[in-house]
């Protein structure tokens, strides 16, 4: 990146010529430049709040015109630290908060606009106003924005039915490096006509262009649905599970998330109104859901999908949720696993997936590697696993020293991520890449396919200004 020396007068007098109130005061920012995790403090040149598509534009010319690197943000919930700018003091941040009007909805179309920075919760609103759904699901859906969703395309609990965000999505809106204004808005479930630009910028997490707005798939809503909590002896009994579930329901299964004792635990400790609705202890659990969109039975289906004797034969012990509130009560339990592992101390994290006929072996082998190298911790692997997305993390036992606890970080990276190799998984199945593992691409992507992602960087920023250091 090229960059012209300005100075810190001249940045704020400029900007503010393009921006007025939208340069934001110090005074405003400062859990902005924190990540989610606590992992990166930025130290940006200016924090910037447009109003309007067109200011992006004159942000982003502006900020071409002098080599300055952008760091897009919506709502920082991000695991990877692709949304802090780093802390060179050079860097200007982009808020995408400003940007939050749903454009339009057509029920009949099955599709809705939204801008960058409407939250998820307020696109699945909006989508529920006219009898639509709209699936994207996830622990942070209150605070997350749409634009951060497209940006590291989001996965979350529904994946296995609909897929991940980039398979939610018909068309984007964005600002190239220059200014320029990408009009792929459309609506369209056909469109063959040359190389698929809105794919291409979905899940580039701002290195390529700021998303300002999406066009997203509605499905129609929720009729009914059918929520169980299964406790089981091992995971292969898991894996068993899925397919006679999906054979028994079809594309009606939504949702099939995997929880260690040790996170059912960790929940019901830290968590406050969280508790296992199982009578026994068990080695693993499975939350499990179906819906569907015509009135039909489904207690009954996953009843007795779950009382066959193949099933039987797998399963230890099973609730069905009886009621909304009993099934938020499950789904509590499921998502208040990272903040329960947060409250207890470290966790070593990894977003891992593998193919379903590896989930079992990988589970075995880092569980077993990390009885014997880390005594001071204890595994939480949890997570999609219908997907054979795993949340491989290890947290830290009760009163154990947390920097000391940090020296496995590494070690236990290392043998995470060459067993995922091993088994042809990927280091990061639904986080994406930030800053974070920026490294670990490098080391476990096929040169050929990075040789290609720096060539599309290079066409699309070749000043290298939009959220340098991250993913490349
Ligand atoms: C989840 O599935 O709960 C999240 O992706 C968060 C995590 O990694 O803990
Ligand atoms: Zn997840």
């Amino acid at each position: 990146m090229s960059a012209t020396p300005i100075s810190a007068a001249r940045v704020e007098t400029e900007l503010r010529a393009l921006l007025g109130k939208g340069v934001l005061d110090s005074g405003q920012t400062a859990p902005l430049l924190v990540d989610q995790r606590g992992l990166y403090r930025g130290r940006p040149l200016a924090v910037v709040q447009p109003a309007s598509v067109a200011e992006v534009a004159a942000v982003l010319r502006w900020a071409h015109g002098h080599g300055i690197g952008v760091v897009p943000q919506g709502g920082n919930t991000g695991y990877c630290g692709g949304a802090t700018p780093d802390e060179s003091g050079r860097q200007l941040l982009l808020l995408l908060r400003g940007l939050n009007r749903i454009r339009e909805v057509d029920a009949e179309n099955f599709s809705l606009t939204a801008e960058a920075g409407c939250t998820l919760a307020q696109v699945q609103q909006a989508a529920a106003a006219v009898g639509r759904l709209f699936p994207l699901s996830l622990g942070s859906e209150h605070s997350c924005q749409i634009g951060g969703n497209l940006a590291t395309n989001a996965g979350g609990l529904n994946v296995l039915r609909y897929g991940m965000t980039r398979d939610l999505t018909l068309g984007v809106e964005a600002v190239l490096a220059d200014g320029r204004i990408y009009e792929g808005l459309n609506t369209l479930r056909k469109d063959n006509t040359g190389y698929d630009l809105t794919s291409l910028l979905i899940g580039s997490e701002g290195t390529l262009a700021v998303i300002t707005a999406a066009a997203l798939k509605l499905w129609p809503a929720t009729a009914a649905s059918a929520t169980a909590m299964i406790g089981l002896r091992d995971v292969p009994s898991a894996i068993q599970l899925l397919a006679l579930l999906q054979a028994a329901a079809s594309s009606r299964l939504t949702s099939f998330e995997l929880m260690p004792r040790t996170a059912v635990d960790l929940a019901s400790r830290y968590v406050d109104g969280v508790r296992d609705p199982l009578t026994l202890a068990h080695p693993w659990y499975l939350l499990c859901e179906l819906r569907s969109s015509a009135a039909e039975s489904l207690d009954e289906m996953l009843i007795q999908a779950l009382g066959s004797d193949a099933a039987q034969a797998l399963i230890a012990e099973a609730a069905l949720a009886v009621g909304e509130r009993q099934r938020a009560d499950f789904w509590r339990l499921r998502e208040s696993v990272p903040a329960a592992q947060r409250r207890a101390g470290a966790s070593l994290k990894h977003d891992i997936s593998v193919p379903l006929t590896a989930v079992a072996g990988f589970i075995d082998a880092v569980d077993r590697w990390v009885a014997q190298e880390i005594p001071d911790g204890m595994l939480v692997c949890y997570g999609h696993a219908g997907d054979g997305n795993l949340h491989c993390n290890v947290s830290s036992r009760p009163g154990v020293d947390l920097q000391t606890f940090r020296r496995h970080e590494e070690p236990l990276k290392r043998f995470v991520h060459d067993t995922v190799a091993s088994l042809h998984g990927s280091i990061s199945a639904e986080h994406g890449i930030g800053r974070l593992k920026v490294d670990e691409l490098q080391r476990y992507a096929p040169p050929v396919e990075l040789a290609l992602m720096r060539r599309i960087k290079q066409a699309l920023d070749p000043s290298g200004i939009m959220n340098p250091g991250k993913v490349l």
